[in-house]
């Protein structure tokens, strides 16, 4: 089982990360958490490159750096864990290069698709949650974590709102749930349980 989580930064992706690890923990499976950018050790490093380091990235080397960390994330980390019957949670997949960099960045939403699949050598997940929030309220929700905002989280309200469009229209495909992050954080867990529960069956 391969699931990943999606949104816009601030819509609290990593708290339905956490209830649903221990939910599935505690149900007996192995579970391997993950994330990208950064869930190995080189992606680490081009994490860094991509939202700490000074001075600016063009937009395609954005594209493609995002492509390397996934590229090498799914060859020696994500693939080895589903072959050995884990189940695989991952805090944003593709999907975020295609929203990000392919809608946001307003490189072409097919074209960042196309590499992305390539580096992953076609491999999709089998459920997607999209937390979806409008990009003003996101924002406002990130800004009170405290935490310094990163390269990517600098930009304006139109970057996140084009990311948002992105992700909702990418929605209609079978694999997606998509949630109203605004919901109570419980309710919320309980939707994606619910999806996740047929998986299982
Ligand atoms: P994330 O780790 O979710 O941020 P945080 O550590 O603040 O929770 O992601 C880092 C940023 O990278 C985020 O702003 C979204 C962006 N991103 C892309 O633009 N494209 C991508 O393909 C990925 C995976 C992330």
């Amino acid at each position: 089982m391969f699931i990943t989580f999606e949104g816009i930064d601030g819509v609290g992706k990593s708290t339905q990360l956490d209830l649903l690890e221990t939910y599935l923990t505690k149900r007996g499976h192995e579970v391997m958490r993950t994330m990208e950018p950064g869930g190995t050790d080189l992606g680490q490093e081009i994490r860094h490159l991509l939202l700490h380091r000074k001075g600016e990235v063009a937009p395609r080397s954005e594209a493609l750096l995002y492509a390397a960390d996934r590229a090498h994330h799914v060859a020696t980390k994500i693939l080895p864990a589903l072959e050995a019957g884990k189940v695989v949670l991952s805090d944003r997949y593709f999907d975020s290069s295609v929203a990000y960099q392919g809608a946001a960045r307003e490189l072409e939403v097919d074209e960042v698709r196309d590499i992305s699949l390539w580096a992953v050598g076609g491999l999709i997940p089998d459920l997607t949650i999209l937390l979806d929030l409008p990009a003003d309220v996101a924002i406002q929700r990130r800004n009170k974590t405290g935490v310094e905002p990163d390269r990517l989280e600098k930009e304006q309200v139109d970057f996140f709102e084009r990311a948002r469009d992105e992700y909702l229209r990418r929605a209609n495909e079978p694999r997606f749930l998509v949630v109203d992050a605004a919901a109570p954080i419980d309710e919320i867990h309980q939707k994606v349980l619910e999806r996740v529960k047929l998986l299982e069956s």
